[in-house]
């Protein structure tokens, strides 16, 4: 039998397709109607739902609404408009008790995170996320492989200016739709859902890694760190059109 999943604040499903990939069974919630994600879904109020239905799973994770940290919410009143579910999402899964993930953006008032970037997985983005993990996992320094691309290595909005470029940030207004799913993983979604989502890769790695914290012998492992499949410096794949 798989061991299931709680994805809060699911969206259409980025993260959620990474655990499904690393061997979850994967249940999403989402205020909003979410008709593109892939796994069984609930359209509720993310800590409603986990205050009634957290016994029925084994590990959780959660995406809460990143705009109050995030750099490119204007300041102007727009980050008084996102509630931050950051922190009271973290207490209510420390009284749940059960293994948990929980992501957010550079910014956010987060401790022990690990922060991961595409660049780590063999994508072509550059979209550094951080994730809390309760039991903690371990990792070897590891750094984003970013060697040798300038700024004018990225591919932005200005399509123009950029048109060379081997890599992608994927926020705000895409100029390169096919080129950003392409880089994320990711070939279901809108565009709007595309800049919310995290990219499959990194979900199935730390998934992977919680899987063994279910079992005592696993636990153990990721305890002393030693778990961990080497990631860091995996080539980049061929630049696509
Ligand atoms: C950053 S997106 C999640 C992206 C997703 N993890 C992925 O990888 O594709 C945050 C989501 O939280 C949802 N949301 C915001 N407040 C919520 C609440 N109180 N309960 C449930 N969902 C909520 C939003 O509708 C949005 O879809």
């Amino acid at each position: 039998m798989k061991s299931k999943l709680l994805d809060l604040f699911c969206k259409a499903g980025g993260a959620g397709m990474g655990y499904h990939r690393a061997g979850f069974e994967v249940v999403g919630v989402d205020k909003d109607p979410q008709p593109n994600y892939p796994f069984e879904f609930h359209q509720a109020d993310a800590l409603e739902y986990l205050d009634q239905h957290w016994r029925e799973f084994d590990i959780i994770h959660a995406s809460p609404p990143c705009q109050a940290y995030s750099r490119i919410t204007p300041w102007s009143g727009a980050r008084q408009n996102h509630p931050d579910l950051l922190q009271p999402t973290i207490d209510a899964l420390d009284r749940a008790g059960k293994p948990y993930i929980v992501e957010n953006v550079p910014g956010a008032p987060m401790k022990n995170y690990l922060m991961l970037c595409g660049t780590m997985f063999g994508l072509r983005v550059f979209r550094h996320r951080l994730f809390v993990c309760k039991p903690q996992i371990y990792m070897s320094p590891m750094t984003c492989n970013h060697h040798g691309y300038s700024r004018n290595s990225v591919r932005g909005a200005n399509r123009d200016k950029y048109k060379n470029g081997a890599f992608i940030t994927v926020a705000g207004h895409i100029g390169n739709f096919e080129f950003a799913k392409r880089a994320m993983g990711i070939d279901w979604m809108t565009r709007e859902e595309l800049v919310e989502a995290i990219p499959p890769a990194y979900t199935e790695w730390l998934g992977a890694q919680m899987m063994t914290c279910l079992t005592q012998r696993g636990a153990d492992l990721l305890k002393a760190g030693r778990n961990l499949p080497a990631m860091n410096n995996q080539s980049i794949g061929e630049l696509p059109a």
